[in-house]
């Protein structure tokens, strides 16, 4: 896959998994510049197709600790008005909680102090490099408190996701489903998961929206509502880009 948006590998090393923002212990983060190329071709086409430039509200149904979803709203601040994350796992939600809040000013000066504290705790220089970091990421922050929400749902059940989230309220769903040894799908025994959860997602997606869905190649991200804009391959993971018909 070439890069066509992210093309040059920048330093994004004060964004790592674990350092400032907080990690699942044992699942891999995922690679800031793929999410950053992933979302660029996303707004790209919501523009060319629904001639759009307005700040999106941004979901990731399946959040984990929501690190994409931190990590994109540093990166690309201006193009999100909303970020909003949900999972099965009750423990994911907490962690997302914690990540998601150090997008505005008062959770990162939290996390500061945290960090101070563990420093002066320990006096590692991990801890020494993570307020570094922290206290460069709070030079990126804007002026503007950015909306975020979390909670706890089951994207396989429509109905369970439509307690919790108003419908046509998303504009653009950016998801790292389970695959490989560190998730699995929970809350169902579907037959095929992704098309349960774009079904799902139909309810509740603007009528100005895009899907992009990372799973691996044993997933089949197809549903008779939408049509495939893209698709690509990096290593294991396959990118599928989807619009709503
Ligand atoms: C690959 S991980 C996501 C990692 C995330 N992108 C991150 O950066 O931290 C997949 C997540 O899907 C969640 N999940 C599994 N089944 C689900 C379901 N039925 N509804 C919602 N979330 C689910 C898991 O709990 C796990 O946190």
């Amino acid at each position: 896959m070439e890069y066509k948006y992210a093309k040059e590998q920048q330093d994004y090393s004060d964004y790592a998994s674990g350092k400032v923002f907080y990690s699942i212990s044992g699942h891999p983060a995922f690679p800031v510049r793929l999410a950053s190329e992933i979302f660029q071709r996303c707004m790209a086409h919501r523009q060319a197709i629904y001639q759009t430039t307005s700040p999106c509200v941004l979901y990731d149904p399946c959040c984990g600790a929501a690190y994409h979803l931190s990590v994109l709203a540093f990166l690309h601040r201006q193009l999100i008005q909303t970020v909003i994350a949900s999972d099965v796992d009750e423990k994911a939600v907490s962690l997302a909680e914690k990540n998601l809040s150090l997008l505005n000013r008062t959770g990162l000066e939290s996390r500061i102090d945290e960090i101070k504290s563990m420093l002066e705790q320990y006096g590692k220089d991990s801890h020494k490099e993570a307020l570094k970091s922290a206290t460069t990421l709070k030079t990126k922050l804007s002026g503007d408190l950015l909306t975020t929400k979390t909670f706890q749902a089951n994207v396989l059940d429509k109905a369970d996701l439509l307690k919790k989230l108003s419908p046509h309220s998303v504009d653009f769903v950016f998801t790292d489903v389970p695959y490989g040894q560190h998730s699995d799908w929970h809350g169902s025994d579907v037959a095929n998961p992704l098309w349960s959860m774009l079904d799902s997602l139909l309810e509740v997606l603007s009528p100005s929206s895009i899907v992009a869905v990372v799973s691996d190649k044993g997933q089949k991200a197809m549903h008779e509502g939408y049509q495939r804009i893209e698709q690509f391959q990096v290593g294991k993971r396959r990118i599928i880009i989807l619009q709503p018909i």
